[in-house]
């Protein structure tokens, strides 16, 4: 076994040489978060840091633009605790993850399929290879065997329906899946493993985080179509969007089944590296909940919100909402009753499928941290405990049926 120093010193080499050249696709990835791996992001010693902080500030890669674009991202992932930076975002590397901007909601949602089985199929291997004798870093604290099965049954559960839609993946394995992962997406999936700790388990809880996240900015990007069409009076393939949303986050809700074959134990080892960031500050979750309806005053000053500065100004710039236009072309007349009725009915599935998702996510809370605070600046579960009450669409039922909207 080397030692730390001339790990450092192998790491610190292959970033020397490659800034000979800066071609960005040819950026040592894999010596370098092999290493991270090994150690843990927060345990990245400084002389590492300070060279990757060197040529974030003068080296300007070359190559294509998707290429630098993800070497750029990649430094400001890696250097998040080194600038005093590290939050949420960082932790996970959302930056990576962004999807392009401006395209239609099916085609959002293929974009939203692909990743989230190129994430699931990748844990799959992960977990597999650990399993079979061939263990890659982070591996300290394996799961028993017994439990990877279920783990990985859980995996295939919400990785198949999605890759079952994207043309060309059809019902496969997870190595069909990666097999057909572009160069640029192996990159991204290795940019995006950059475990604070050594331990097993933060590979699957990334990764479940990764693919949440995948779901809920799909659920925002759709939602605000939804808007734009009820403000432009075409409330066409209105119900159809929501219902799409609604199947997605269904679809999604295995994925803390997964989540709860983490070893408690684990998690509360490496959450001591992970204070500050909190999925709290998920905007495109917060995004999805104000696309809904505007959130009542209390919550928007409440850690739900301030936690996430630039959604909560829109709110109060006066985003329009799903709720609010969809009364207002209730009230003008500009639908008729049968469109208005299956909207109406789509958003109570949106509405009672992410109840579930608050149950499950609390449930999961409980087994995970117990009566410990959150990392997000909250008491933790009672906190969550108490969102429960909380509606997507308050009252939308009862202000229909009191006849509040009645086609004028
Ligand atoms: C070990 C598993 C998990 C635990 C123990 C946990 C715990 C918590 C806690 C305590 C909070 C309150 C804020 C804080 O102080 O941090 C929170 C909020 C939140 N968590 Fe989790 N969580 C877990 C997994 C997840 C996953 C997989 C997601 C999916 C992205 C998620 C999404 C959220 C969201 C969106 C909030 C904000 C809820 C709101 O403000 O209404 N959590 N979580």
């Amino acid at each position: 076994m080397r030692s730390d120093f001339s790990a450092v010193v192998d790491v610190v080499r292959e970033i020397e040489r490659w800034g000979q050249r800066k071609v960005a696709k040819d950026f040592p990835f894999e010596v370098l978060l092999g290493h991270l791996r090994e150690v843990g992001q927060h345990f990245l010693r400084v002389e590492i840091l300070e060279i990757l902080a060197r040529f974030r500030v003068c080296g300007v890669a070359i190559g294509d633009e998707a290429d630098r674009l993800l070497l750029f991202r990649f430094f400001d992932t890696i250097l998040d605790k080194y600038d005093k930076r590290y939050d949420y975002a960082t932790y996970i590397g959302l930056s990576l993850l962004a999807q392009p901007v401006g395209v239609e909601w099916r085609e959002r949602l293929g974009l939203r399929d692909r990743r989230v089985s190129l994430l699931l199929a990748d844990l799959i291997r992960f977990e597999r290879d650990a399993d079979g004798g061939m263990p890659h870093a982070p591996g300290d604290m394996p799961p028993p065997s017994r439990l990877v099965g279920k783990r990985l049954r859980l995996a295939v559960r919400v990785m198949e329906p999605a890759a079952a839609r994207v043309p060309g993946l059809g019902r496969t394995s997870a190595d069909a899946v990666l097999d057909g992962a572009t160069d640029l997406e192996r990159r991204l999936l290795l940019a995006t493993m950059q475990p604070v700790y050594t331990l097993h388990d933060e590979y699957l809880f990334l990764r479940v985080l990764q693919a949440f996240e995948e779901t809920f900015s799909f659920m925002a990007v759709a939602l605000a179509e939804v808007v734009r069409k009820l403000c432009d009076r075409q409330s066409d393939d209105v119900a159809e969007t929501m219902w799409a949303v609604a199947d997605t986050l269904r679809e999604s809700l295995p994925l803390f089944s997964l989540l709860a074959t983490m070893q408690p134990e684990a998690f509360q080892t490496f959450r001591k590296f992970t204070d500050g960031a909190s999925a709290i500050q998920s905007e495109s979750y917060k995004a999805f909940e104000c696309l809904c309806a505007t959130p009542e005053r209390a919550r928007l000053e409440s850690p739900a919100f301030t936690s996430v500065p630039w959604v909560r100004a829109e709110v109060l710039d006066g985003r329009a909402t799903v709720y609010d236009s969809w009364r207002q072309l209730v009230v003008s007349g500009g639908i008729d009753e049968v469109d208005s009725a299956v909207i109406l009915s789509a958003a109570h599935t949106v509405e009672s499928i992410h109840q579930r998702w608050k149950q499950t996510h609390y449930r999961l809370a409980v087994r995970m941290i117990g009566l410990r605070e959150g990392t997000g600046a909250t008491e933790g579960v009672p906190y969550l405990n108490a969102v429960l009450a909380n509606r997507l669409f308050p009252n939308i039922v009862q202000r229909v049926s009191s006849g509040e909207f009645a086609h004028e």
